[in-house]
């Protein structure tokens, strides 16, 4: 039996996790969302469901991970051996395929939007002309192939390295150049003329607009950007050392994951009212927006590189954590070598990568199911697990690493009370309530 790989150090799994979490998520959907939501109103209504329902469901794929040390699959087993629960794991596992398919095509986007903007040709004069470059790419099916298996193959190349030297390594520098470099482009924006109405659309609070469908949003924006629901900080915690602190690793995730959607906002909306451009989302946002943006733009071919730096950078570290989850499966599985579970992974996520690439509708159906029905049902079993599968005495334990960390009784009990009871109710609730069309 092979030892189990494990992160080297507290700080490098916490930047493994928050690599895994600031993602396109952040960068794309998160500004629009909350300035089309209500803004600060929004902001408040997203803050109460992490804290309720993201946060207990992140500590609670923490435990299995962590007590189990193993893969999605078989962490469920391992707890409660022949039982159906291990098909939770398989969902997960499932979910990171289908979520990586696509996630891999918009990863090879940026990596040729970072390569123009480095030649110099992203930031156009002419309105209209980035429209029109954004179609040339996404038209062409070789150019769409040629980014993705770049993307995919470096992608790849980082989690054949391994635990310590590919995932902690890389997303320790990813991470610390993309702190730096979104905080250089948010002042560069805000001292922008005319910047300030770029925040007003994100932070003025519009408690008119917060309805029922608000809380969906949040939650949905919660699971992607937080990477829940699919075993993903589960397999990543299957890494950590049994003395870190679990609630000060989770937490801290939270917040860097919460508090860089915010920078972002500050970076890229006032920039986009400043010019007198209507926002939008995704990747009409990232591609097409934004373009015109740096086109108009002083300096806007510099800050173009540094902003497609940062997106590329934000898209692979999210990218590596969805591979590992399946290649840790693969490894434990079937008793493979690293580089062989990479290779077969690889070669599945090439071939459904194509028929995003190609198709569409298949893009969309796969970014649709993943987030509004797989990550969900996911988190809500993850929860419902945790709360009334595992023993009240091996959840504290984990918690406080067999009492190494002083945790309060109380916050012991509201947690648990939270995973048993909050979360895979107010799950249920939202996600019933949207298939029901509410
Ligand atoms: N959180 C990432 C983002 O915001 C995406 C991501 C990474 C993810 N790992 C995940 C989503 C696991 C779901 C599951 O873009």
């Amino acid at each position: 039996m092979r030892e189990r790989a494990k992160f080297k150090s507290s700080l490098g799994m916490l930047l493994a996790l928050v690599g895994s979490a600031i993602g396109l998520g952040n960068l794309w959907r998160f500004p629009y969302v909350v300035g089309n939501n209500g803004g600060a109103a929004f902001i408040i209504v997203y803050l109460i469901v992490v804290a309720l329902i993201c946060l207990p469901v992140m500590v609670a794929e923490f435990v299995i991970g962590r007590r189990a040390r193993s893969n999605a699959y078989s962490a469920y087993d391992k707890f409660a051996p022949k039982s159906k629960w291990k098909y939770v794991g398989l969902l997960g596992v499932l979910t990171a395929i289908i979520i990586d398919s696509f996630y891999c095509v918009v990863g090879g986007w940026t990596v040729s939007y970072l390569f123009h903007s480095i030649c110099l040709d992203v930031a156009p004069e002419t309105p209209g002309q980035s429209a029109a470059m954004f179609s040339a790419l996404t038209g062409s099916t070789s150019q769409n192939l040629i980014y993705m298996l770049i993307f995919l193959g470096l992608t790849c190349g980082v989690v054949m390295l391994g635990v310590q030297k590919g995932i902690e390594r890389s997303c320790k520098y990813l991470i610390t150049i993309l702190a730096v470099l979104i905080v250089v482009i948010m002042i560069n924006s805000l001292t922008l003329p005319g910047s300030s109405e770029g925040l007003r659309f994100l932070f003025k609070p519009d408690f008119s607009k917060v309805t029922f469908k608000t809380i969906l949003y949040a939650m949905g924006q919660g699971f992607f950007s937080l990477s829940l629901g699919c075993c993903c900080v589960l397999t990543y915690a299957s890494y950590a050392p049994h003395k870190d602190n679990l609630l000060k690793t989770t937490s801290l995730t939270v917040t860097s994951d919460v508090l860089f959607a915010l920078i972002a906002g500050a970076a890229i909306l006032p920039a986009v009212f400043a010019f007198g451009i209507s926002p939008t989302e995704g990747a009409g946002l990232a591609f097409i927006t934004l373009p015109e943006v740096f086109g108009q733009m002083a300096m806007g071919k510099v800050i173009a590189i540094l902003f497609y730096f940062v997106l590329f950078a934000a898209a692979i570290s999210s990218a590596i954590s969805i591979l590992e989850i399946i290649v840790a499966f693969v490894m434990e599985i079937f008793s493979f070598k690293r580089v062989k579970a990479v290779a077969i992974s690889s070669i599945l996520l090439v071939a459904l990568g194509v028929c995003c690439a190609i198709w569409g509708t298949v893009f969309d159906l796969f970014d649709k199911i993943s987030a509004n029905i797989l990550m969900t049902t996911g988190g809500f079993l993850i929860a419902v697990f945790v709360g009334w599968k595992i023993t009240r005495k091996d959840f504290e334990d984990e918690i406080t690493s067999s009492g190494m960390h002083k945790v309060p009784r109380w916050l012991l009990v509201t947690l648990r009370f939270l995973i048993r009871y909050v979360a895979p109710i107010g799950v249920a609730a939202v996600m019933i309530s949207s298939l029901a069309g509410l």
